[in-house]
């Protein structure tokens, strides 16, 4: 089982918060955070749905809510400054398609939703666990892929991009099981998928001339 091997792939930190952020967090919480033990099952049937893992500031999430006003948009996330933001801007632009997740996406995933409820999962710029002795905490794992197939509907897309190149060797080497996804390049996505805003990761990223790399599968 996942869960039992899983070790976690982030350090809860308590950053600081803007008041921007803290006004969001007071007064739009229960708008979009999903409340304990909430279903998200009725959110997400019937939908287009689409699940953005750790999403940090929140701007493809957002980005993605205000473009596809017909789908179903969750994004889960620890932090709560990038929650602070991300319920900011959602109340800006006035959306009704997104929920937000404060907690672990794997026990989530694992326990409280469906399997094939996603046409599509986003993992950007997962934190990259630099150290040999930390690798085991990285989210691209076997196991977590194995998951993730599972929760895509059918021809549903997994797309992960890292500015890490040793976790993006690694990732590459994992076995895929190929009867199980086909290898998508960029340029057969969606054009939203092709033109997504920058996130904070992707612009750190750039400015230190990281490379960008990209892994998209699709579920076959
Ligand atoms: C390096 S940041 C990237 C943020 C954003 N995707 C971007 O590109 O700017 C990775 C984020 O994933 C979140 N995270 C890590 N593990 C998570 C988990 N198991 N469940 C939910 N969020 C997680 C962290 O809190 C962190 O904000």
């Amino acid at each position: 089982m996942l869960t039992e091997e899983h070790q976690k792939s982030f350090v809860l930190r308590r950053g600081r918060i803007t008041s921007n952020q803290k006004n969001a967090l007071d007064t739009l919480w229960d708008r979009y955070v999903l409340k304990e033990g909430e279903n998200v099952d009725s959110f997400l049937s019937d939908k287009h749905s689409v699940l953005d893992i750790g999403f940090g500031a929140g701007e493809t999430t957002t980005y993605l809510a205000k473009n596809m006003p017909n789908s179903s948009i969750l994004g889960a996330e620890v932090y709560l400054s990038g929650i602070g933001s991300t319920l900011s801007r959602s109340n800006e632009e006035k959306l009704t398609n997104i929920k937000i997740l404060n907690s672990d996406i794997v026990p989530f995933l694992e326990e409280k939703i469906s399997d094939c409820s996603f046409d599509l999962v986003l993992m950007f710029y997962p934190d990259p666990w630099p150290k040999r002795k930390h690798h085991k905490r990285r989210l691209f794992q076997e196991g977590f892929i194995n998951l993730i197939q599972r929760k895509l509907r059918k021809d549903g897309i997994f797309y992960f991009k890292t500015d890490w190149n040793h976790y993006y060797e690694e990732a590459k080497k994992l076995p895929f099981e190929k009867k199980k996804w086909k290898v998508l390049d960029e340029g057969q996505l969606d054009i939203l998928l092709q033109e997504l805003p920058e996130t904070s990761f992707e612009k750190k990223a750039l400015k230190a001339k990281r490379d960008l790399n990209k892994i998209i599968l699709q579920k076959v």
